[in-house]
């Protein structure tokens, strides 16, 4: 196949910071996608529908020539309550609200340190059909880094799927084997987000030859076991596992440090690399799928008119992306992927 041309794809997991960097990571997602379920984790985190609508508003502003729809999130934190909830039930801006066990990634220290505090508004989410979005990594340091998922999942997700077994919830970044075995052994309502490299690439990519920061992510890169699993999943055909890229731009100083940030940023050449990892396997007719369809089931959204189109020819992602006098380095800068997105 030389040229495949899908409806326009949603990213149901992404970050677009503030400042300077929501210009360029604005410009970058509404190429490749229609929607995309925005991040609530800014440096003073997204809290309240109103503050949800104002950030909505300055992402619209900078896309204001394009169709480009922002899909936003809370950020759950102890002092989230009922009144709020109901009002992101009535909500057509506010899609989910993201839990972040505290201090378990960027952004993320406003989170949660007991997840049974937060029953009673899963309960209250489960009956409004708010969907739950969660970093499942567990954040008791004394769990191996490698570990944290799964221990995420023994400790907590299960038993809050068990007591709220109708309580939507996105698995986000799922980066090993036992999260596709979990989402697999639940009723549908519990779904995963899938990213580019966490199929891409495996902790060798990350640690071996050399510390690579730019590789560094949260979930962290694990085994090539994990990423073949996850591989299987993303190609299944399952609608449990959709498109969610967690492309979160860093400046490059703050990557390459004595003490790193995490966060890959994949914006500028999403499709480009699912479709790749999808003719790899021989499923480039699951591609569509996955990327605009299964995802905008879960949130309950029509599917976009939009299409775009993939040719099969060489496409270099670019070495940086300049920010006035700062850089973000992007997944595979300088290198010479097999697809580029094209003009329809
Ligand atoms: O690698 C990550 N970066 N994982 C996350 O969970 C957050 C994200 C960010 O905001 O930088
Ligand atoms: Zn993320």
């Amino acid at each position: 196949m030389s040229e495949l041309i899908i409806t326009k794809p949603d990213d149901m997991h992404l970050h677009l910071r503030e400042g300077a960097m929501l210009k360029y990571a604005c410009k970058d997602t509404e190429k490749q996608f229609a929607r995309a379920i925005v991040m609530p984790n800014l440096k003073v985190p997204i809290t309240s529908v109103n503050q949800a609508e104002n950030y909505y508003q300055d992402i619209k502003k900078i896309n204001r020539d394009s169709n480009f729809e922002p899909l936003m999130t809370l950020f759950f934190t102890n002092a989230l309550d009922r009144d709020e909830i109901r009002k992101v039930s009535d909500s057509s801006v506010v899609h989910g609200i993201k839990l972040y066990p505290s201090g378990v990634t960027t952004n993320s220290d406003n989170g949660i340190n007991t997840i049974e505090n937060c029953f009673n508004i899963f309960e209250l989410m489960q009956e409004c059909e708010v969907p739950l979005l969660i970093h499942g990594e567990s954040n008791d340091k004394s769990v191996d880094i490698f570990d944290r998922e799964k221990v995420f999942i023994d400790r907590h997700l299960s038993g809050i799927h068990s007591k709220f077994p109708e309580l939507r919830i996105v698995f986000e970044h799922i980066s090993t084997k036992e999260a596709v075995d979990f989402v697999i052994g639940t009723n549908n309502k519990v779904n995963a987000t899938i990213t580019p490299q966490h199929m891409l690439l495996d902790r060798n990519d990350l640690l071996s030859d050399g510390i690579k920061p730019h590789h560094y992510c949260l979930p962290i890169l694990k085994r090539s076991e994990d990423r073949l699993a996850i591989i299987k999943a993303a190609v299944s055909g399952s609608k449990n596992f959709f498109l969610g890229t967690d492309s979160a731009p860093h400046l490059r100083h703050q990557k390459e440090s004595s003490c790193g940030c995490a966060g890959i940023y994949s914006a500028v050449c999403a499709m480009e690399l699912y479709a790749s990892i999808f003719e790899a396997e021989n499923a480039l007719d699951k591609l569509e799928n996955f990327s605009s369809k299964f995802g905008a089931d879960f949130y309950k959204l029509p599917y976009n008119k939009l299409k775009i189109k993939l040719i099969k020819q060489e496409y270099q992602v670019p070495r940086k992306i300049n920010i006035g006098t700062e850089e973000i380095i992007p997944l595979f800068a300088g290198e010479t992927l097999s697809w580029q997105l094209s003009e329809i």
